[in-house]
């Protein structure tokens, strides 16, 4: 096995192994027992039945062995929604939720968002980059092993700029894979007027954003009182001239059409849809538009939850993401996936694919990301417990043991 000089590792004896789906178009999860995964220079080389695997590759002579007896192996999860880069602190508005006011009420009174962005304003880049990893840093060792990460506290050129950056840096200093999303259309900062706002999104901030070259998809808040469906198609047209493809804050706290938007501009995904109808159901299923449900946001406002089996109806994806930001303060895919089955009715097996191979898709992965077949990058996790049932069963602190990035041991508990 060490005949290429790559480096290996073996996973062997492990009580479940959850490959992925079935096929692209299948998607029940295929689930193997007794089974060994064997990694080299960071993807999967070979999957299945432990004592054949073990036999062609003895752990023995891998750089990296783990006995997984006893435990399950599931794909790392990706987290494909969040505003991980902010400063600040907003638990007073949640005592003041708490106590009856609601959020877009913070937000008109320039709390909320534009708090935050008063916050991320004033803060240095490198103070930022600090916060960002400290989260970063908690959504591995929860078993996220690819996020992706908005930018939009800044809302205006140099800040979004500096905040692309910050992921960037985050992206190469540590092991979870950082994709980043242009989102300057977050809000309307207070010294604006809305449509001007926009034509400074459009004219000023991404033709910067491209030369910058970071960002891979532009994402806005179509929401009343904030962008409507006009003024966010300017911006997701504008983004995708200059390369970056669209994803919509779309149906969170009103049907404004955001959904029709995304399907229309065949966006990656639509995002939130706690209000989205049967037609938008039909219409992102048939855009290839994979929806993304955030049980998080509505669990933190206390919302009513959207309605995900509508679109496995459909014949869609369903991907799963923590909308991580200083409303929705999680960073666990475990806990969003206790969430998705407890308050959404999906399965465990409809979590777990919600919140890997489907998640993956909601960010344009279509490399393997988010399963264990042949060929795909080796992020896994080991469970400390015998069956990935346990990922969404278990929420007072996480199930996953042992994190693997690319092949590697990056985390490991106890
Ligand atoms: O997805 N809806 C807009 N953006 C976030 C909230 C961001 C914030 O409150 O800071 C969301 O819910
Ligand atoms: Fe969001």
């Amino acid at each position: 096995m060490t005949e290429t000089g790559a480096h290996t590792l073996v996973i062997h004896d492990a009580a479940e192994l959850v490959v992925g789906p079935a096929t692209e178009s299948d998607a029940t999860l295929e689930v193997r027992e007794d089974a060994a995964l064997v990694a080299a220079d960071g993807a999967v080389v070979a999957v299945g039945e432990s004592e054949a695997i073990t036999r062609k590759y003895p752990p023995e002579n891998a750089d990296v062995a783990i006995d997984a007896s006893g435990q399950a192996v599931v794909p790392g999860f990706v987290d494909p929604h969040t505003h991980a880069v902010f400063a600040g602190d907003r638990s007073d508005e949640f005592e003041a939720r708490l106590r009856g006011k609601r959020y877009q009420e913070i937000l008109e009174e320039g709390g909320g968002i534009l708090r935050t962005v008063r916050a991320t304003r004033d803060a240095s880049a490198d103070r930022l980059l600090e916060r960002l990893l400290a989260h970063l840093e908690t959504m591995l060792t929860h078993g996220t092993t690819t996020a992706e990460v908005k930018s939009g506290y800044g809302l205006e050129t140099e800040t979004e700029l500096e905040l692309l950056e910050v992921i960037d840096r985050a992206d190469a200093a540590q092991p979870v894979d950082c994709v980043a999303t242009f989102m300057g259309a977050h809000a309307v900062p207070e010294e604006r007027e809305a449509d001007d706002y926009v034509d400074a999104v459009v004219d000023d901030q991404l033709p910067a954003v491209a030369d910058q070259g970071i960002a891979a998809f532009c994402d806005v808040f179509c929401e009343e009182g904030v962008f409507d469906v006009a003024q966010s198609r300017r911006v997701l047209e504008a983004g995708r001239r200059v390369g970056l493809e669209p994803k919509v804050h779309a149906e969170e706290f009103t049907r404004l059409g955001g959904a029709e938007l995304a399907a229309e501009l065949g966006a990656t995904s639509a995002d939130h849809l706690l209000y989205a109808t049967d037609e938008d159901v039909d219409a992102l299923a048939a855009a290839g538009t994979v929806p993304v449900f955030l049980p998080g946001t509505a669990f933190a406002l206390d919302e009513a939850y959207a309605d995900a089996r509508a679109f496995l109806e459909a014949g869609a994806p369903v991907a799963l993401a923590t909308d991580f930001n200083p409303n929705c303060h999680v960073r666990s895919m475990g806990f969003v996936q206790t969430l998705a089955c407890l308050e959404m009715g999906l399965a465990p097996a409809e979590a777990l694919l919600g919140a890997t191979h489907d998640a993956a898709l909601a960010i344009g992965r279509e490399d393997g990301t988010g399963t264990l077949r042949e060929g795909a990058p080796a992020d896994a996790l080991v469970l400390e417990a015998p069956s990935s049932v346990h990922v969404a069963y278990r929420f007072d602190t996480s199930a996953v043991e042992t994190v693997l990035k690319g092949g590697e041991v990056v985390r490991r508990r106890g």
